[in-house]
């Protein structure tokens, strides 16, 4: 069965809001955010005008990895509510016109779901073959260092491999040992995933957000990966993009959405992806998924690794971003953001949270929302939140951080140091609670937050800026509306220009009828009207033009431009 016709894509005109539950805001004072603490909230996401909500997962889980390790597909943790706090979600979003999207966490359950359970108890049991178990390497003797069946480093340090004495063999998990991967390979557990999606339509959701979804299909053999700093070996072009990816992804299309008419929102998070297969797998016509999540802005400064890595010059950024941009074109579909739950604060990862926070903050949104694709808000941004800064190791939660930590310290490497690294780049920043006030926690909770909030709460929260003009969040309101009103900011052709330009990024949404430039500073320093460089790249004077959406007090066209300076003009 074909796909929906375009015009019936919603999710190409729609603007996306991320919550992740734990952090956005805590109902009944037990110091975890949950379902109820969202519906309270809703009028500040609706505000916004937003279409539709990813929500991150809220599955039964022992949230080893914060809620991506699930022991039950079909409930909801008591932390976070019950299937029935869900439900009524669903229909408070339906009601105001938005839509839910739900986390898909399928290339690994959590080790306490009853499908490892069970494979894990024997070599003969019916879900033996559910996960990926591998017998020792040869020579060696199962449980010893060294008896791995490969040399792969998870996510999360150590080994991707755990023994199991009942059945004498290891088994695979890239992330925690607590996320074992689940055998694609196997049809039945394909089946299984398949039905659990089902069941989720049938319950109203929208759409999927597939978590790492380009690792399902693993390359046979699972060979060992180039030797690390660690002494472990990089996995990665062996599970990454693997050979039936694509085959997998269109079957689960052909399974799960072609027999409903397809009208649902589909996103895989995509690591390492090449823009090549991404504009296969997002085909207009014949592709397997809404849009992907590529990684390559986000992995922009993780040169060493992504702790260690330095700052990216802004036109490395640009050049990534065009990248994708051209290489997804007309053919398939981009998704656009600067941020997530995995990531460090846009504004002061990107902008400048010192002395051009609002600036900066409104400038990123601008760049970012108005190129082609469905751009995606991660809750907090659209108030400007920034990184935290915690002065001890005891402070920090993420998995990812407290295991990166224990291996470079067993490598020697300087505690304060590591500490800065992590302020800088870890995922921590993403997940200090919402700052809805300045009452105490931030209006988080009245009780303790899981993870303590960020100091700068009395000046950078909710209450201060909704319908406050001149705000981060009013700014995002008026910027989602523009993109609502000018279809040729959805459905316009991408043109950039300026490429030589250090710090300018600037670019012309085009269709037939209407053209678009959008322009911004990236710098902290003015810039003069590019009038030459603008007119050798055929651009007409613009002096008395429209000024559709500016982040600074108004002014002409053609202006000067002011620091962390965005505008967006209608060519006539
Ligand atoms: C994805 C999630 C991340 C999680 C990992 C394992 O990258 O976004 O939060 O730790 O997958 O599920
Ligand atoms: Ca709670």
């Amino acid at each position: 069965m074909p796909r929906p016709a375009q015009e019936n894509q919603w999710w190409r005109s729609a603007v996306a809001y991320q919550v992740y539950p734990r952090s956005f805001a805590d109902s009944n004072g037990d110091g975890i955010g949950d379902i109820r603490g969202i519906i309270e909230r809703l009028d500040h996401i609706a505000g916004l005008g937003v279409d539709v909500v990813w929500l991150s997962p809220v599955y039964a889980s022992p949230q080893d990895d914060n809620g991506y390790d699930i022991s039950d597909y079909h409930d909801i943790d008591p932390q976070f509510g019950t299937l029935a706090d869900l439900d009524e979600l669903i229909a408070q979003l339906h009601r105001r016109g938005m839509k839910l999207v739900m986390d898909l966490v399928v290339n690994h359950t959590s080790d306490e779901h009853e499908w490892f359970v069970e494979s894990r108890s024997s070599r003969d049991n019916p879900r033996a073959d559910w996960y990926v178990w591998r017998d020792p390497r040869p020579g060696f003797v199962g449980g010893e260092p060294g008896a791995e069946p490969n040399n792969w480093e998870s996510y999360f340090a150590g080994p991707t491999w755990e023994w199991v004495p009942e059945r004498q063999q290891y088994y695979l998990h890239l992330f925690s040992k607590k996320q074992p991967d689940l055998n694609w390979e196997n049809p039945e557990v394909r089946r299984a995933v398949y039905e659990m999606m089902t069941w989720w339509l049938d319950r109203g959701v929208d759409g999927f957000r597939m978590d790492v979804i380009n690792m399902i299909p693993k390359v046979p053999g699972l060979p060992d990966g180039e030797v690390l700093p660690s002494g472990l070996g990089d996995g990665k072009p062996f599970y990454i993009g693997g050979p039936r990816l694509e085959e997998f992804l269109q079957e689960m299309r052909a399974e799960v959405f072609d027999p409903r008419d397809g009208i649902y929102m589909t996103v895989g998070e995509t690591p390492g992806m090449t823009v090549e297969q991404a504009a296969r797998i997002t085909d207009t016509d014949d592709g397997s998924l809404s849009m992907v999540f590529q990684f390559e802005h986000m992995d922009i400064d993780h040169e060493g690794d992504k702790f260690t890595g330095a700052p990216a010059p802004m036109s490395r950024l640009r050049e990534m971003l065009v990248r994708w941009q051209e290489g997804i074109g007309t053919r398939g579909w981009n998704s656009l953001y600067w941020s997530n739950h995995d990531q460090p604060r846009a504004v002061s990862r990107f902008g400048d949270d010192q002395d051009y926070w609002y600036e900066s903050a409104t400038a990123l949104a601008v760049i970012m929302h108005l190129q082609r694709g469905t751009p995606f808000i991660y809750q907090g941004e659209e108030i400007g939140m920034t990184n935290v800064w915690f002065d001890s190791i005891d402070q920090f939660n993420d998995i990812e951080i407290l295991g990166y930590y224990r291996t470079a310290i067993g490598l020697g490497r300087d505690e304060q140091e590591l500490i800065a690294q992590f302020n800088r780049r870890g995922r921590d920043n993403a997940r200090t609670p919402v700052q809805w006030s300045g009452d105490p926690h931030a209006g988080f909770t009245a009780g303790q937050p899981w993870l303590a909030v960020n100091a700068n709460f009395a000046t950078i929260n909710a209450a201060a800026q909704v319908g406050a003009a001149g705000s981060v969040y009013e700014f995002y309101r008026e910027l989602i509306a523009l993109r609502h009103a000018e279809v040729v900011l959805t459905a316009g052709e991408f043109r950039i220009l300026l490429n030589d330009d250090a710090e300018l990024f600037a670019y012309l949404r085009v269709t037939d009828e209407s053209r678009v430039l959008v322009i911004a500073n990236l710098s902290g320093a003015s810039r003069d009207w590019p009038e030459a460089e603008l007119a050798a790249a055929d651009v007409e004077a613009v002096a008395g033009s429209e000024v559709l959406l500016g982040n600074r007090e108004a002014r002409g066209a053609a202006e000067a431009l002011l620091p962390w300076e965005a505008r967006v003009i209608r060519l006539s």
